[in-house]
């Protein structure tokens, strides 16, 4: 069955969609995109993923194609067109389609599109196992925070992973972990300490890292917002992950070094179960 697809304003089969060739997404990666997980047929942290698409927008000067009620409608429509209980929902804006040019362009109108994809992500291997990662340099821009469809150097991280025989990568700046390539990373210290990289331009401001740091705090978990080194993350008894489609999922091993006894550790697997728990407590 196909797939129905939202493009500006039309629900289509997704063969059927179609964007312009001078779409400033395709020409220049002008465009800004979010990931919304769905439970149980519902969003997990909309509004939390509202917010940060209009602080991506307003961070480069775009214009907004709708608002977040319309938002809501179109991404509910295609839950229940596609019939997705389970998996996420991918929106993106972009600047639109204009002659090619560096500046950008006057009046023209902002593309919108939103597809669903239906997988597990409450239960799966990875997250009962855990996972590997390598580490890698962090090439990308200096404007992580803004969460742009420029996402190559994620992706060839992701192929180091893969060609290392591990899952993911973590990146590293000036000796410290920024984050993973589409993640945000954290590790446990012996006496139980979270810590996890602070917020500023060097990472993307995770959705599910703000919802874990607040249960965190709720569950008296204690938890450090700063820069840790991968020598530090190698000595940690635990590490994990957090995303809209991972949620918590541990960590087992950093390069060669085997984490914890190389099994998910009890703080992110207990950290994991009140996200999933209290976030479809919220969920809409
Ligand atoms: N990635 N850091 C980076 C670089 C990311 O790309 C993501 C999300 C995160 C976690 O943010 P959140 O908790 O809001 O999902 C951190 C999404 C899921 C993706 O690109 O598929």
């Amino acid at each position: 069955m196909s797939r129905i697809v939202y493009v500006n304003g039309d629900y289509v089969p997704e063969e059927e969609a179609r964007i312009s060739v001078f779409d400033r997404g395709f020409l220049m990666a002008d465009g800004v995109y979010e990931v919304t997980s769905v439970l149980q047929g519902k969003l997990i942290d909309f509004a939390a993923h509202m917010a940060r698409l209009r602080r991506s927008l307003a961070e480069l000067d775009m214009a907004s194609p709708a608002t977040d009620a319309e938002i809501e409608a179109i991404h509910r429509e295609l839950l229940t067109r596609n019939e997705v209980t389970e998996g996420m929902v991918y929106l993106q804006v972009t600047r639109g389609a204009a002659d090619r040019s560096f500046e950008y362009p006057d009046g023209a109108a902002p593309t919108l599109v939103l597809f669903t994809q239906s997988q597990e992500i409450a239960d799966t291997p990875a997250a009962r196992d855990g996972i590997r990662v390598i580490t890698i340099d962090d090439i990308r821009w200096g404007r992580r925070d803004i969460k742009t469809v420029q996402l190559l150097a994620p992706s060839m991280g992701k192929m180091a992973a893969k060609a290392a025989g591990a899952d993911d990568a973590w990146m590293v700046e000036d000796g410290f972990v920024t984050e993973g390539t589409s993640n945000n990373a954290y590790i446990v210290k012996a006496d139980g300490t979270v810590v996890t990289r602070d917020l500023s331009h060097s990472i993307l401001h995770g959705i599910t890292r703000a919802a874990v740091l607040r249960f965190a705090a709720e569950a008296q978990i204690k938890v450090e917002e700063r820069p840790f080194t991968i020598e530090e993350a190698k000595e940690a008894t635990e590490a994990f992950i957090t995303s809209a489609s991972s949620f918590v999922k541990p960590v087992v091993g950093i390069d060669d070094a085997i984490i914890g006894d190389g099994r998910p550790g009890p703080t992110a697997r207990r950290l994991r179960e009140i996200y999933i728990e209290e976030s479809l407590k919220r969920a809409i």
